[in-house]
């Protein structure tokens, strides 16, 4: 499995009036990736950014943006966001029918490609393609909203995946979204996942976007502790 964990701050749960300055504090603070929620209104029933707010983003981090597509027919949308600056797109199984070669697509464009699945998605729905993607997107709430409670029925899922892809030996991400904080993600660290995307947990944390950083910060390195003792 990858040998570093890293943290994905969703700037869902950001204010966007105070984006610039808020992307360049999370980066301050540790963040490894930027994650970007797309929503079309049609795949989720909200609707969020495109392919401007990816390009804004760049240009105010050089943090790795990390494009989340909860989109119907993202083939339509991939050239955009990948000329906007995403290092890396994920697009969902349940949403079309041509996912291995979108998929090959984004690999063409020059990013890192993943695959997600909701959380009533079976695994297996993952396995055909487990050889040609970056990261697989385990959603541990259902997609459209930020602030949903973590589903630990998921972990399940996240324990085989990080098994078929150690037994091929794969480097392969295990990144796991929704209601992801210092108490949940510890538990889907030890299922198998090493990249944690949070919104609320830091953008909306008592006592600040820092705080947030570093309280989960702190309860991945325990994670790690606990894991050697
Ligand atoms: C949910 C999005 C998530 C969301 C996470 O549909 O994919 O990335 O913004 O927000 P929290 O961490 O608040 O659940
Ligand atoms: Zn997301």
């Amino acid at each position: 499995m990858p040998s570093r964990l890293l943290i994905a701050p969703s700037i869902l749960s950001a204010d966007f009036a105070r984006l610039g300055e808020l992307i360049r504090e999370a980066e301050q603070n540790g963040a490894d990736w930027l994650h970007i929620d797309v929503m079309d209104g049609h795949f989720v029933p909200n609707l969020t950014m495109g392919p401007v707010v990816v390009e804004a983003c760049k240009r105010a981090s050089r943090l790795y943006l990390d494009v989340h597509l909860m989109v119907e027919n993202p083939e339509l949308h991939i050239e955009a966001f990948a000329a906007a600056g995403a290092g890396g797109l994920t697009i969902h199984v349940e949403a079309g029918p041509n996912l291995h070669r979108t998929l090959q697509v984004i690999r063409g464009l020059g990013c890192k490609a993943g695959v997600a699945i909701n959380p009533g998605t079976p695994a297996e729905a993952v396995q055909p393609v487990l050889g040609i993607v970056d990261l697989v997107l385990l959603m541990t709430v259902n997609p459209g909203h930020s602030g949903q409670s973590f589903l630990p029925e998921v972990l399940d899922k996240v324990r085989r995946i990080r098994a078929w892809l150690d037994a091929a030996g794969s480097v392969t991400h295990v990144q796991v979204d929704g209601g992801i904080g210092a108490e949940t993600a510890p538990l889907a660290r030890a299922a198998g996942a090493d990249v944690f995307v949070a919104g609320n947990a830091l953008f909306k944390h008592p006592q600040g976007l820092a705080a947030g950083m570093a309280a989960l910060h702190a309860a991945l390195a325990e994670q790690r502790s606990d894991s050697t003792a």
